[in-house]
């Protein structure tokens, strides 16, 4: 099965129903710092690079200084993610990277006085690559206020048992959350079962056993490894079907568990999400974020590809709001582009990371027509309910479409 059709069997955020998106009541849970989803506007602001610290032999930590007067615009979430942006041979490259540090680490009422990323060169790939051969200390570089729903949806952390399930730098915004659930209640608990090649690719090692250290009774630490021999047979080995269905039952304890969050290459994820809910955890307790689709290679952003408007073809009309303002842009029906496409011929500022359906940066709510979104991999059925689409990969099926980035 192709891992696309895989999701599309599942929900949430899975797809959406394949023909269109209305609109709904908006609902803000309480979360973990604050509302589980912090709206603001998705704005570039350029940071410099504050240290770079190696992880492994292929992922580094970068930290950015935030200057006093945008500190409002980088508070955060644990679980979200910044885009970071760079010209590469003359081309934006825009990707985007989970924070990886508790909310609270270096930050006043004001706003955090630095943020981190962990970026694990991607064999091949030019942005983590650039970033682990060229980037820092002092370097400047564009950086997108914090996005993302992969956080807490839990009101209460009193007594709260938090899983993880990560795999290689799906470890990154499990490290946010970690820190921040024992960080900010005496009684939580957090158990992460972190699979990797082998020692070596283990990134945060040192961080994680420190975790362990300061909260030896409240987090349980499992590394699987699946080229390395550990003493624990259940830990040595791919994670399969069976084995995660051991760890479960011997490490994890299910039934105690009041919040999942996996994080890992899509085959991973879609194992535990159909292994937890086949042995009765509620999907609405499992949160997941992919960091690509699975697919093999990358297409770069089909955002901003060029289409030409005539007068004598049928056009839809497509009105946004963002920053307040509004604008009407006319789409050709012939040219079947997405709404941020044409969005973007007439503000260059509208907001996106992916174009690809995965980063959930360019969400807007649908307030009038209807449109037809071919990919989903970042927004949750509840969104979905609300309104919400992915415009990077929503195109108009009525002949006019009203969509507002700022609610
Ligand atoms: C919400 C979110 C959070 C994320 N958080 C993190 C994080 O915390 N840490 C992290 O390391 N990553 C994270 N990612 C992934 C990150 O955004 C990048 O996708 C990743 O770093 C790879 O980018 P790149 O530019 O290096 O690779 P790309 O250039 O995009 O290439 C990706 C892969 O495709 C291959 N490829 C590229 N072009 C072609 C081609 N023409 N034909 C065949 N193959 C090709 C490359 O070899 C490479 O293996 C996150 C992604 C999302 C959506
Ligand atoms: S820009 Fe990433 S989902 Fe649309």
């Amino acid at each position: 099965m192709r891992p696309e059709e895989a999701l599309r069997q599942t929900q949430g955020p899975g797809r959406p129903d394949p023909t269109t998106q209305r609109v709904a009541e908006t609902l803000l849970s309480t979360a973990v710092g604050g509302p589980r989803e912090r709206k603001r506007r998705a704005r570039f602001h350029t940071l410099r690079v504050a240290a770079v610290r190696a992880l492994t032999d292929s992922s580094i930590e970068v930290t950015f200084a935030i200057p006093e007067q945008v500190r409002g615009e980088f508070d955060y979430l644990a679980g979200q993610h910044v885009a970071l942006r760079t010209e590469l041979d003359g081309a934006e490259v825009r990707r985007s990277y989970s924070l990886c540090r508790a909310v609270d680490a270096g930050g006043g009422g004001d706003g955090p006085r630095t943020i981190s990323v962990a970026i694990k060169r991607d064999e091949g790939g030019r942005f983590s690559t650039w970033a682990q051969t060229e980037l820092r200390p002092g370097d400047e570089i564009d950086v997108m206020s914090p996005q993302g729903s992969f956080t807490s949806a839990l009101a209460e952390l009193d007594g709260a048992h938090v899983a993880g399930i990560a795999a290689g730098s799906g470890i990154t915004p499990l490290m946010a959350l970690a820190a921040t659930v024992l960080g900010r209640s005496e009684t939580s608990r957090f158990t992460l079962v972190y699979t990797n090649r082998s020692t070596t690719d283990v990134m945060f090692l040192e961080d994680l056993a420190d975790l362990k250290d300061r909260y030896p009774a409240r987090v349980a630490l499992h590394h699987v490894l699946s080229r390395e021999q550990r003493a624990a047979p259940l830990l040595s080995g791919r994670i399969d079907e069976d084995r995660l269905r051991r760890i479960l039952d011997a490490l994890v304890l299910p039934e105690t568990i009041d919040e999942w969050f996996l994080c890992g290459p899509f085959e991973l994820v879609q194992l535990c999400r159909d292994t937890l809910a086949d042995i009765g955890v509620d999907p609405a307790h499992v949160r997941y974020e992919l960091f690509t689709t699975g697919e093999d290679g990358r297409a770069e952003p089909a955002a901003g590809r060029p289409v030409v408007v005539r007068d004598d073809e049928p056009v839809r009309a497509i009105e946004f709001t963002l920053d307040g303002q509004s604008a009407t842009v006319r789409s050709p029906v012939a040219a079947n582009e997405s709404i941020l496409n044409a969005a973007l011929r007439v503000r260059s500022d509208v907001p996106f990371a992916c174009a690809g359906g995965v980063c959930g940066t360019c969400r807007a709510r649908l307030v009038e027509g209807a449109v037809s979104m071919t990919e989903n991999y970042a927004l949750e059925p509840d969104e979905l309910d609300r309104g919400y689409v992915l415009t990077c990969q929503s195109h108009p099926t009525t002949d006019r479409v009203v969509v507002d980035y700022d609610v």
